[in-house]
Parts: structure tokens; sequence; C-alpha cells
């Protein structure tokens, strides 16, 4: 933070203009899992992607301060365009887009004019509107499930997150070759001897995570499974393998149980933490508050085509659409 804010800051008390902000602004503050402690605590709502994007759509208030990075921001807004959507930090982006730039993205849409684009939700607007449907990690296998059992499926970015989704479901998706690169620091080696200090501890992992540290897993899901199987499970002690600001939410339910970060090559689990995540802090957040920046906007003819394939998201996962036959689901979303 450089001296001129910093000196604006000073003597504030943060948390009161936080609050009284939220009030003046009619704000609602959303935050995801990884996020600091400090930001989860005065968030209104702490979820997963899917959970959020929910949020975003429902809320009533007239400033969505979300706390998460861009692409999480982004869908707030192509879901609220009457909103004003704030993001603490516009650098926060994340891996998993930026390894799909999307007339990349458009150039192998149409090398296989033959399949649907499944997306996983971490990717730029621009990528959205190339797509057939958006998923989540925590609404992917239901949507495929949903599809003609012979339709050829494309799905990007995250290429473990696909593998993963090819074996639970028997699909042969053809994959974008992305990654995420917290999950991919996890190391194998340092798991194993993990496991053996704790081999009563299961393991709850992140279906970004590679094969080799998913294949010793007890449980594999989205961030808010990932929760709910660490407060649900008899184990006292539970190793997390995914970015570890999540065990925040579990020690508070559970403050008898023991959580584990999964660790990285280097034996600590630091480079396990999001660096986009972390760029958002409570200064950052209070000054978006006060100035409604940086301000998150998307030209209405880009949001008007990414919100198709996300919508089809939703109302997959909600259940009013369980049954998709090709000429429902993919009428024309094309990329240019
Ligand atoms: P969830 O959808 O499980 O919250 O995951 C979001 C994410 O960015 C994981 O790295
Ligand atoms: Fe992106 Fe990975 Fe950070 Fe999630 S943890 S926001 S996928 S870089």
């Amino acid at each position: 933070m450089d001296a001129r804010i910093r000196e604006t800051l000073a003597g504030l008390d943060i948390r009161a203009e936080i609050e009284r902000l939220r009030k003046e602004r009619n704000a609602v503050i959303l935050a995801h899992y990884y996020q600091t402690p400090e930001l989860q605590d005065l968030a209104d709502f702490v979820g997963d992607s899917l959970e959020l994007s929910r949020k975003a759509a429902e809320t009533d208030a007239d400033v969505i301060a979300f706390c998460g990075v861009r692409f999480m921001a982004e869908v707030a807004k192509i879901l609220s365009p009457q909103k004003t959507v704030i993001l603490p930090d516009m650098d926060a982006g994340c891996s998993l887009e930026d390894s799909c730039p999307p007339d990349e993205f458009g150039a192998f849409r149409a090398a296989h004019p033959d399949h649907i684009s499944l997306t996983y939700i971490n990717c730029s607007a621009a990528v959205k509107a190339h797509s057939d449907i958006i998923v989540t990690s925590s609404s992917a296998e239901k949507i495929i499930n949903a599809l003609p059992k012979d339709q050829k499926i494309l799905f990007a970015p995250d290429k473990h997150l696909g593998a993963w989704l090819n074996k639970k479901t028997g699909r042969d998706m053809l994959l974008w070759d992305g990654t995420c690169i917290v999950h991919e620091a996890f190391s194998e080696t340092e798991l194993l001897k993990l496991k053996a200090l704790h081999p009563d501890a299961p393991v709850a992992a992140h279906p970004e995570c590679p094969a080799y540290i998913l294949d010793h897993a007890h449980m594999i899901g989205s961030t808010s499974a990932i929760l709910k199987f660490a407060l649900e499970s008899p184990a006292s002690t539970i190793i997390v393998a995914t970015e570890p600001h999540i065990i925040h939410q579990m020690e508070k339910a559970a403050p008898n149980k023991i959580f584990i970060g999964a660790p990285g090559a280097d034996g600590n689990c630091s480079c396990n933490m999001c660096p986009y995540m972390a760029l958002n802090t409570l200064e950052k957040l209070y000054l978006s508050l006060r100035d409604l920046q940086p301000r998150i906007e998307v030209p209405e003819p880009l949001r008007l085509r990414a919100l198709l394939p996300l919508n089809r998201m939703l109302a997959i996962a909600s259940g009013a659409a369980t049954d998709l036959t090709p000429a429902q689901t993919f009428p024309a979303v094309t990329g240019d």
C-alpha cells in the first residue's frame, strides 16, 4: 500500500467505517472461503462459487462488494447488471482464467463443431460467452449427467477437474490444458508423510488437485462440500487439500477438531495460499466501498452472451431443468 493511502487510513477505525458504508451504500459483502478470516468474518455471506453466484442473483442490495477474484465479481455483474459491483483489488485474477485466452478458446471451439462446451466458472466473461453451459465444481457432475450420453463435450479450462469428472461420469470429454497454480502446488510425497503421521485422518480434496493428490483423498468436492465433510466426519483430525483459508470456517464450527492443510513441496502449506485472493484486504475493501471503485463493468452484448450459459447452469443446478436435449441446450451461443 502506498504511503498516501496509509496516511489516509491512519487513525481510522476501518471496521466501523466498513459498517457505516455498508449501510449508507446499501451494500452486501460477499466472501469466498479462500479469503482471509477478517474478510470472511465481516461478510454478509461466505460461500463457494455456485453459492456466491446464486447470492449475487438474489440480493436486493444496490452495491455488491465481492471479496473474491475477478471472474466471481464478473459473474455477479452479469447476473445483476443494474447493481454496482466492486472488487477490492482489480488485480485479483485466477491462473485458470489466465490459462484460457478467449481467442484461443474460440478457435478450439471452432475446430470441434460437433462438441458442446462445458466451461468451469473460473474463466473470463469472454470465454463464458463462447460456452454452452457453465459449471462449478459443485454443479458439474449433475450437469454432465443431464446431457445425452453420446453428446461430445469439450471441457475447459481446468484439466484436473475435467479428468476427475471424466472418471466420475464415464465420459471422454476433450480437455483444455489449464491448471490452478494453488492446487497444483500440493506435494504427493509430503502428503504421504503427513498421512503416515495421522493414519486415522481422512483427506478431503478439491477436484482442481492433480490425480496424484486425488488418488489419496477420501472425499473430493467443492469448497462447500469439503467444509460439510469436515464438519460431519466422525474423525477428530482431517487433512484439507484445498486453499487453507477455508480452515477458518471449520475451526469456527468445530473448535474441538484438528484441521491440517495439505502440504506443498516445501513441507508447509504457504505455497497453497491463493496469491490472487490474498490481494483483497480490509483496507482495500474499505476504500472500494468509499469510492465505489474498482468497479466491474461488462459491456451489454458480452453480458447477454455470457448470461445464457450461466443461466443454464443455475437452472440445472436448482433442479428447474433436468433433462437436456441438444436442441434445448445449444441454440445459439457462438463465439466470434
Ligand atoms: P469452489 O467453487 O469449490 O468454491 O472453488 C472455487 C475456486 O476457485 C477453487 O480454486
Ligand atoms: Fe484461481 Fe486457483 Fe486461486 Fe481458485 S485457488 S481463484 S482456481 S488461482
